[in-house]
């Protein structure tokens, strides 16, 4: 035993470092033919594409049609087209590869994907949110052309209740490994034991043999911290049988552990590597976080220890003006905006998000709601995924597991949202099979469900006792009673609020209006389908923002609250019909652009210092306006209009903000923060002149020439001060020439009926933006914006 020891380490001083790369792990996602449309000869390699649109994948067909009053899609998924649609490519793959495993991965398909290779089915997935994988190596021509075609098939409608895009939406990567190798998912890391001084970590290894002999191999495991040290090792010899799989076992200990936590979110990562004789096999990367947590009935939740309110917003899948388009730069600027406002928790709702949502969650340190679905055997609209339930719900619920549970930044499995199983005592045993599954699947994290009804004679899921710990969405005003209600159980806020803002327009406030007071009925509302910016309309079944953070702030046994949402999403434009078309609830809007509620949170929920006022300061004279004013870490705040001081205010008991009644007149409106006398901030809004100029602000001053990367410019109409124009509504054409492509032009305004896709965009109160892409070419980009009347402005952004 000893001597096999030692052989093993010297073959691996020797061996271990010098192969690095076994598997190997394509871009599959350029060079696709697509059309619109059904095309069931399109999977044999004669078909002719030469009126197929070539493009690079993901992509969304749906965010490029036209909005239509009478689409199938209707108003939640905000009018766009569906259908069916096919995509095509020709490959070779080397005549070296034949005794290679291939396989093809997928992300995400929306939906009721089909995929061929050389003319065979490979098999379907309807769950358009799902990741999954084909082995294609039985099928294809090594050394020759192969022909993969792929059917999407969106075409029964309405199937959602917000807006999905259509089409390979996500990435697709081609995976090459030996026939020993570890399987896809293969891994499943938890960590039994945490603390800085040492930790221990149990890695679950699944191993395919593809081949038709027994093989005898060695595992290594690998433990590296952030700057790529090995920290911990572990070898063994094994033995797996021909044609099948197992799973071995690998618990290491690793000594002065750095935790993953949400301001530190420190990673380690986890090398599996397979060698046959000293010959490296396979390789494979595992993710690797330590942190503890713990919901507690009493005092909420705590993370390493340190008690810790989730500061939650919850976001659909959306990228805004690029539709359902995956691109991680698009998933970065979203949650870089939610970590700055200090958002420290992201519920996916409500289904499987992308893997570049997951890694950057572990890499930026936010606590994860990971949700598998929206319904279940019931149907919220006529084809949902309760069509599918009977024959994918287990499958779905199992991929979704493995996919994700080595993220260490997913702290929670929620089975579902608002389900209409929790009214009627079927819920019991789905509720049970489902928490069975998960499970089965991963113990170290607890099981929720985000419920409505919180009577509990009329809670099927609650009832079941499967639940770990109890999602509430809404009805704030109830939480006070909970802890004797649902003695002992562990509770969070899964959804709150849902008030309604448009980015910067100020109805005068009078007082907190809650939106029909039920489905259907007349909102009285504005002409051009603006909502107030004022945190002051919210719908009748939530809250405005301060009314509900008051609530959680001031309840010890609510875990946290994750706000309905982080951003608007297209699709459910409530309480507007046609033509409004993106949702309201954001606290940022579709392009990005954040609403002035974001800087309430940010001075409640982050550690930076906070002075925001509001509206724009131009108004009709003597117009009486109200100013409002957000603020922390300051004792006072005093407003001045043209040097003339309004007065110093400061919040009392828990107020969130701070207001004065003021007689409009042009000028300077200034506000002062302090702290004992001593100056904190100032803020200042002008009156702004005459349209003089359009401003450009780049969201990066580089981007890679990686056909990929993104720059989002930010484009602004001011005067010649550079005094924002808040009512500007101009339209601006855009040019963008050099290393760049323009994929999406956007202002944020929930009725705005022009294309996503177009080279131009109007103005709303004075903003829009506009989303350029690398084309690959190394040349800098050039963008101009033209507008009648005005010089054109350009910007310019490096590519490297
Ligand atoms: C919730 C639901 C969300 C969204 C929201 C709008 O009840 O869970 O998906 O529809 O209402 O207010």
């Amino acid at each position: 035993m000893i001597l096999k020891k030692i052989t093993i380490a010297l073959l691996f001083s020797v061996s271990i470092f010098a192969q690095k790369q076994a598997r190997i792990i394509e871009d599959f996602n350029k060079n696709w033919n697509f059309k619109l449309g059904d095309y069931p000869e399109a999977t044999n390699a004669s078909f002719n594409t030469s009126d197929w649109r070539t493009l690079q994948l993901p992509h969304d067909w749906s965010i490029e049609g036209a909005f239509d009053k009478d689409s199938k899609t209707k108003q939640a998924q905000g009018f766009l087209p569906a259908g069916k649609g096919w995509y095509r490519k020709v490959f070779t793959i080397p005549a070296s590869s034949k005794n290679k495993t291939i396989s093809i991965e997928f992300d995400g398909v929306f939906k009721n994907s089909e995929v061929f290779i050389n003319g065979k089915s490979l098999g379907i997935r309807p769950n358009g949110y799902i990741s999954f994988s084909y082995d294609l190596s039985p099928y294809l021509n090594y050394g020759q052309a192969n022909t993969i075609a792929v059917k999407v098939d969106n075409d029964a409608q309405p199937n959602s209740r917000w807006y999905t895009g259509s089409g390979i939406y996500r990435n697709v990567r081609l995976v090459t490994s030996e026939k020993l190798h570890v399987r896809k998912w293969g891994t499943f890391v938890s960590t039994p034991e945490v603390s800085t001084k040492k930790s221990k970590v149990h890695l679950e290894v699944t191993i395919d043999n593809d081949n038709d002999t027994t093989r005898e191999f060695t595992l290594v495991t690998s433990i590296l911290d952030a700057k790529n040290k090995e920290v911990a090792n572990k070898i063994s010899v094994e033995k797996i049988g021909a044609k099948t799989f197992e799973t071995k076992v690998h618990n290491l200990d690793v000594l002065k552990t750095q935790l993953w936590n949400t301001e530190n979110p420190y990673l380690y990562k986890i090398i599996t590597k397979i060698y046959e004789k000293s010959v490296l096999v396979d390789n494979y990367e595992t993710p690797l976080g330590f942190r503890f947590f713990n919901f507690d009935a009493e005092k909420g939740f705590s993370l390493n220890g340190v008690p810790t309110k989730i500061y939650g917003v919850c976001l659909h899948h959306d990228n805004g003006a690029l539709g359902a388009v995956e691109n991680i730069h698009a998933v970065r600027r979203k949650l870089t905006l939610m970590k700055e406002m200090g958002a420290n928790a992201i519920r996916m709702s409500h289904n499987p998000h992308s893997l570049e949502m997951m890694q950057l969650c572990d890499e930026m340190g936010f606590i994860v709601q990971d949700e598998a679905f929206d319904v279940w055997k019931k149907k919220k609209v006529t084809n949902d995924y309760h069509k599918d339930w009977d024959a994918w719900h287990k499958q779905d619920l199992e991929d979704f597991i493995k996919r994700d549970r080595n993220h260490p930044s997913v702290i929670m499995w929620s089975i579902g949202n608002e389900i209409r199983e929790q009214f009627d005592s079927t819920g019991i045993a789905i509720t049970r099979e489902l928490a069975k599954i998960v499970k089965s699947l991963d113990t170290t994290r607890p099981v929720t469900s985000a419920l409505t009804e919180n009577v509990i004679e009329k809670n099927f899921i609650y009832q079941s006792g499967a639940l770990d710990l109890l999602g509430f969405n809404y009805k704030h005003e109830d939480y006070k009673d909970f802890p004797t209600k649902f003695k002992g159980q562990k509770i969070l806020a899964s959804e709150s609020v849902s008030a309604l803002e448009t980015r910067g327009h100020y109805d005068f406030p009078d007082g907190i209006k809650a939106w029909p007071t039920k489905h259907g009925a007349p909102f009285d509302g504005n002409a051009d389908w603006t909502v107030s910016a004022y945190d002051q309309v919210k719908s009748y079944w939530g809250a405005t923002h301060e009314e509900n953070w008051k609530t959680i702030k001031s309840q010890d046994f609510m875990a946290g609250t994750f706000i309905w949402t982080g951003f608007d999403y297209i699709g459910e434009p409530d309480p507007y019909p046609y033509p409004a078309r993106s949702s309201y609830f954001g606290i940022v809007d579709l392009a990005g652009l954040p609403k002035d509620v974001y800087y309430m949170y940010q001075s409640e929920w982050s550690n930076k210092t906070v002075l925001h006022i509001l509206p724009h300061w131009n108004w009709k004279k003597e117009q009486e306006v109200e100013v409002w004013a957000y603020y922390n870490n300051a004792d006072e705040v005093e407003l001045f209009l043209n040097g003339k001081s309004l007065g110093k205010k400061s919040k009392q008991n828990d107020d969130l903000h701070i207001s004065w009644r003021v007689k409009f007149e042009p000028g300077t409106l200034k506000a002062i923060s302090r702290k004992n006398g001593k100056v904190v901030l100032e803020r200042e809004i002008r009156t702004a002149g005459e349209a003089s100029k359009i401003d450009l602000k780049a969201g990066k001053t580089a981007i890679k020439n990686d056909t990929y990367d993104l720059v989002y410019v930010t484009v602004s109409m001011t005067d010649k001060d550079g005094n924002l124009l808040p009512k500007a509504m101009d339209l601006i054409n855009f040019e963008v020439t050099g290393g760049g492509k323009l994929v999406g032009v956007d202002n944020g305004y929930q009725a705005n009926l022009d294309s996503f896709k177009a080279n131009s965009c109007k103005l709303f109160n004075g903003k829009c933006v506009v989303i350029i892409q690398s084309n690959g070419k190394k040349e800098n980009i050039k963008l101009k914006a033209m507008t009648t009347g005005l010089q054109a402005s350009t910007i310019e952004v490096k590519v490297n």
